[in-house]
């Protein structure tokens, strides 16, 4: 017994891992999605700066093309960014992220999972997101109702067959999850552990981080996304997000 009191705890972190190892196929032909030009700067950098302005997070850790983690390093640098861990990614999404866990220091807490994919979300959803996992949530998913009525189908009986549709489920029920996933870490990260990398999404392991961790049954919430968090996916996605960036400089000189 000491008449000391112990010396503060240091506050726990929180960092963000970002996912950028993808092609991009369904983008088309072109350098690898995360380092397509927006407004003539990589999506990855927007991104980034996405992540780094948010209050809460104090790290952020990149996982680059698993032969480009060096172009990454240089790329960040170029763009003032120079605290940002890089570390090479793997052949899925879910490997990616695993590898960005894996270089994550003692002191962080909280984990963010963002894609690349996902450049110009709001500042306001990832502190949104932060606060929810800090206020308690081990698990906190953004997202949206969904606009299109969705269909269930089964397999076509025949290759080249049509689709049959097998069910429509209420769409009142539904809704699409976007990017930043909060996790508690220890949640995160035991999910990683315990779920084979070849799992889900027919052995391409998982898409989404929160659907790892609804299946080791720990509860998942949702907080209100944001328009703006689309995800670049294909061609057409490029076009609105140059249209939100030119509504941006419209609109408070961004
Ligand atoms: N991702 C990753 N490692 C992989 C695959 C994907 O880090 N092996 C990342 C992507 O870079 C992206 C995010 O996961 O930021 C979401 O994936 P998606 O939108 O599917 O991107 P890609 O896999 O690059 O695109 P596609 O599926 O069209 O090839
Ligand atoms: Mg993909």
């Amino acid at each position: 017994m000491s008449d000391h009191p112990a010396p503060a705890a240091p506050e726990p972190r929180t960092a963000a891992v970002i996912p950028a190892a993808g092609r991009g196929v369904r983008l088309g032909a072109g350098a690898p999605k995360a380092l397509r030009a927006l407004g003539g700067t990589p999506m990855l950098v927007h991104a980034v700066r996405a992540m780094a302005r948010a209050r809460a997070v104090s790290l952020v850790v990149v996982v680059a093309p698993p032969d480009g983690a060096t172009g990454v390093r240089n790329l960040l640098d170029e763009h003032n960014l120079p605290d940002v861990l890089v570390v090479p990614g793997g052949p899925t999404r879910q490997e990616s992220v695993r590898r960005g866990l894996a270089a994550l220091p003692d002191d962080i807490a909280t984990v963010l999972v963002h894609d690349a994919a996902r450049p110009l979300v709001p500042v306001d959803t990832v502190d949104a997101v932060a606060a929810a996992v800090r206020d308690g949530a081990p698990a906190v998913v953004p997202a949206l109702p969904v606009p299109d009525t969705v269909k269930q189908v089964g397999p076509a009986e025949r290759p080249g067959d049509p689709e049959p549709v097998v069910g429509t489920p209420d769409r009142s029920l539904l809704r699409a999850v976007q990017t930043p996933q909060g996790f508690s870490r220890a949640t995160l990260a035991e999910a990683h552990a315990r779920f084979a990398r070849t799992d889900g999404a027919a052995g391409d392991g998982a898409t989404d981080d929160a659907g790892m961790v609804e299946r080791l049954g720990v509860p998942v919430v949702l907080v209100p996304g944001h328009e703006e968090a689309f995800k670049v996916t294909r061609p057409l996605d490029l076009v609105l997000a140059e249209a939100v960036l030119a509504r941006r400089r419209a609109t408070d000189g961004f």
